[in-house]
């Protein structure tokens, strides 16, 4: 319920940032007048008491948000991928929230996993154990299947976090409403928007079957690409609350120490895990949007390990090729041609001045050029692009920035790996490769497919369709209703053209 027994809550909430000193880091972010600064600071004073304290080692809104538990966690970090709203500086801060919390018991973990999978746990696994890794939705464990079913990484729902997050969100509702009301100056920043994109997010990560979709779903794509190993599922032993997924034993990507000790190709890792993002952004449209190093691993023969499928991002095909093309343009330094895709697409307002656009183009990317190869980043530019795209009327897409984002995160990581990498060597043989498949005449021969197929499931309503406008173009026809005539018109020019547009195409397939 969004009443008003939410205010308590965020008072407490209130109190613990004004106690920790992020109050005046959101109201900087926020560029709040000094009167509200003085309200806020009048109003949650007397309640500081009430506030969580913390740990004080920790930056102000980091130490708030850990102070405050797993909802404020998530929610400081979602807005850590959203610069557009809460700004650079505050994106910055809330990007070291570390998603780390006390695992809850063992007994507790097979409790949920035998309530969850109607199972007996000692009957069905030889061996489980405590928790490996534990975050702020769940914890994972790994254990050994009975008869040969092999090792496998156990992730478990936190007892009680549904519930506790619904409260929460909850709260968050109810603050965006209050803000919006109170201060319209912070309505810019659309909040309650904000809140619901997060309970969206929040809501798919609470349900693993999802987790185990996405990662089935990667897996198959991937499994012709050399040197990656997304490990497989076991559905029968996954549910809502509990996904299970094959063990991959290897070395942490952020254990650099260990890495190097083993001889592992540090240089060829950073490389491929910028091939594998790139594929999946562009060949598949489905991307892992969450690549930090805890979430990859280097198998022992290898292998580029991805693990978390908690957080993944999806570009349709439209979009896609558009970018393609975009990119292209900006090799080539073809602005006018890069503008108007912009325009073409939709993605600039009409009334914009192309030639203005495509002048913003180039100040975005000349200075690029000009770059050292080994510097020059692909997230970068994005964020270049889409900052000019912004001041040109495009409307921010969540899609966009959560994979500009995670380029940030994978070129950080593959820069780690190797300090002198050149993403655009790394990238072109991919870029290349889906330009050649999706920009030339290939893809243009599965598009007409495409249509085919359409046609060929429409093609049972064609003749009704013709009938239909035919009579009704019919002046002895008595009209049921007053209608407009360039309605049939327009349905019987359609249904011409879709068949002289399948005759052609059965001709251009049959050749
Ligand atoms: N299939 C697996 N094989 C080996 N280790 C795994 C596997 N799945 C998870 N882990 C370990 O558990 C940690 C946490 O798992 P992860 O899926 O990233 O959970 P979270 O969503 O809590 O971050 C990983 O960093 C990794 O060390
Ligand atoms: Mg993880």
């Amino acid at each position: 319920m969004r009443g008003p027994h939410n205010i308590l809550r965020l008072l407490r909430v209130g109190a613990t940032f004004e106690r920790t000193g992020a109050m005046r880091v959101v109201l900087d972010a926020a560029n709040a007048p000094r009167n509200i600064r003085f309200a806020a600071k009048a109003l949650l004073a007397p309640f500081r008491w009430i506030g969580v304290k913390g740990n004080p080692e920790q930056p102000p809104i980091v130490r708030a948000l850990n102070a405050l538990g797993p909802a404020y966690i998530k929610f400081g970090q979602l807005l850590s991928t959203r610069p557009d709203i809460v700004g650079s500086k505050l994106a910055d801060e809330l990007r070291i929230l570390q998603d780390k919390l006390p695992p809850f018991a063992t007994s507790e973990a097979k409790e949920t996993v035998r309530h969850e999978l109607g199972i007996d746990v000692d009957e069905t696994f030889l061996e489980f154990s405590d928790p490996v890794a534990a975050a702020s939705i769940a914890q994972v464990h790994r254990a050994i299947i009975r008869d040969g079913g092999g090792e496998v990484a156990v992730k478990v729902l936190r007892p009680g976090i549904e519930k506790a997050f619904k409260r929460d969100v909850d709260a968050f509702h109810f603050a965006a409403a209050m803000i919006g009301f109170l201060l319209p100056f912070s309505r810019r920043l659309r909040p309650r928007a904000v809140v619901s994109h997060f309970e969206s997010v929040v809501l798919r990560e609470l349900d693993l079957r999802l987790e185990a979709a996405a990662a089935d779903e990667l897996r198959s794509a991937a499994v012709n690409d050399e040197g990656i190993t997304i490990p497989a599922i076991n559905w029968h032993l996954s549910g809502r609350r509990v996904v299970t997924i094959g063990w991959v034993d290897g070395i942490n990507l952020g254990n650099m120490e260990e890495l190097r000790s083993a001889g592992h190709d540090l240089p060829g890792l950073g490389r491929r895990l910028l091939q594998m993002f790139l594929r999946q952004v562009l060949r598949d449209g489905h991307f892992h949007a969450d690549l930090h190093q805890g979430n990859l691993k280097v198998s022992d023969s290898g292998d580029l390990v991805v693990l978390d499928f908690g957080i993944m991002g999806r570009i349709d095909e439209f979009t896609r090729r558009t970018y393609a093309e975009i990119v292209m343009g900006f090799l080539r330094r073809d602005y006018e041609n890069v503008a108007r895709v912009h325009f073409e697409a939709g993605y600039v307002p009409s009334d914009r001045n192309i030639h203005e656009f495509a002048q913003a183009l180039r100040s975005v990317n000349e200075p690029i050029f000009d770059m050292e190869a080994s510097r020059i980043s692909m997230a970068k530019l994005l964020a270049h692009l889409f900052e000019v795209t912004e001041q040109f009327g495009m409307t921010t897409r969540t899609e966009l920035i959560l994979l500009q984002r995670t380029m940030v995160v994978a070129e950080g990581v593959a820069r780690t790996l190797d300090p002198k990498i050149n993403f655009s060597d790394a990238a072109r043989p991919i870029v290349d490769e889906y330009v050649r498949s999706n920009l030339g005449l290939t893809a243009a021969r599965r598009d007409i497919k495409r249509v085919a197929r359409t046609l060929h499931r429409i093609g049972p309503r064609l003749p009704d369709l013709i009938e239909g406008a035919v009579r009704k173009l019919d002046p002895k026809a008595k009209p049921e209703r007053q209608q407009s005539v360039y309605q049939p018109v327009a349905v019987f020019l359609l249904g011409a053209l879709t068949m002289a547009t399948g005759i052609l195409v059965i001709h251009f397939l049959t050749q």
